[in-house]
């Protein structure tokens, strides 16, 4: 039988122990806030930044809002942060992307404090991961790692194939499961051989953005197929970049969409803006205790 691995029970597990564990800081007088920034009014990014807000009233992290008008100049967005980046009591950064096209997205998440980079999209927080270092890990392939473990799947010496290289999932998705000792390929769009390639896969973590683009061709039988793609069909239906009904029997687990990775993402965000917090509450008694 296809183990479904339900991304969404795993998530509200993670949403509770974060919110447990944001009470605990709150009697020991600390707090944790995050700063949201939206530029502009793309509905895609207003519903992803309504559910991370929603997210942080549930587990009691405050959410400080910025909407700001499209037309907010470059220079305008770097003050903010810059100010965000100073002030104590906002513990976690995070810019809706993409931005628009006048804005540099490279400038501006470089002007982000490392230590309040919640996202992990910093060059620090990207060479952290690459090195074996301490910082913060971008939260869709840190749900992915999670669901995995809490799923059971063992990583240690397995084939893992990454199936996309953008710098938010497919690249630290390939670290993270280096990390944990799996054998990694990355392949994308270019790959040649793409199928066999996939067929090696014991884990196939798919991130490709075509939707339905793999099927039962690209999987061995008894593989573990993640998909973080996530697109409305025709009917207006959600899909994932793996055709799940075609690949189901194949596999040995598989997350559906919706209900699988992409609620882990926020889930992510939440505990990594609860480690920002932590980590300002230790450098404050650093700081008494000097
Ligand atoms: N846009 C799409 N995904 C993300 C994400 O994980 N974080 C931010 N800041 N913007 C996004």
């Amino acid at each position: 039988m296809t183990n479904i691995i339900d991304g969404k029970a795993i998530s509200a597990q993670i949403k509770e122990e974060v919110k447990e564990k944001i009470e605990k800081l709150r009697q020991k007088g600390g707090k944790a806030a995050l700063a949201v920034i939206q530029v502009g009014d793309d509905p895609a990014s207003g519903v992803y930044v309504k559910n991370k807000k929603n997210a942080c009233a549930y587990v009691g992290i405050a959410s400080l809002s910025y909407e700001l008008p499209k037309k907010t100049s470059e220079v305008e967005l770097l003050e903010l942060i810059d100010q965000l980046n100073r002030m104590e009591e906002c513990n976690g950064i995070l810019v809706q992307l993409p931005l628009p096209d006048h804005i540099d997205e490279n400038k501006v998440i470089g002007a982000i404090s490392p230590d309040k980079d919640v996202d992990g999209f910093h060059v620090q927080s990207a060479g952290a991961l690459c090195t074996g270092q301490t910082g913060f890990i971008p939260c869709t392939p840190a749900g992915v790692i999670e669901l995995l473990k809490r799923s059971g799947v063992e990583i240690e010496g397995k084939e893992c194939v990454v199936v996309g290289r953008s710098n938010i999932v497919g690249k630290p998705m390939a670290l993270l499961l280096l990390r944990e000792n799996g054998t990694v390929t990355v392949a994308h769009s270019k790959t040649k051989n793409l199928k066999e390639i996939c067929r090696r896969a014991d884990i196939l973590v798919v991130a490709i953005g075509k939707p339905k683009f793999i099927n039962r061709e690209y999987i061995k039988k008894g593989a573990v197929v993640i998909d973080v793609g996530i697109h409305r069909n025709e009917q207006n239906k959600l899909c994932g970049d793996v055709d799940f009904e075609d690949v189901k029997d194949l596999c040995d687990a598989i997350t559906p969409v919706p209900g699988g990775v992409g609620p882990m993402t926020i889930a992510m965000l939440m505990q990594n803006c609860l480690q920002a917090a932590e980590n300002a509450g230790l450098s404050d008694r650093k700081v008494l205790q000097s």
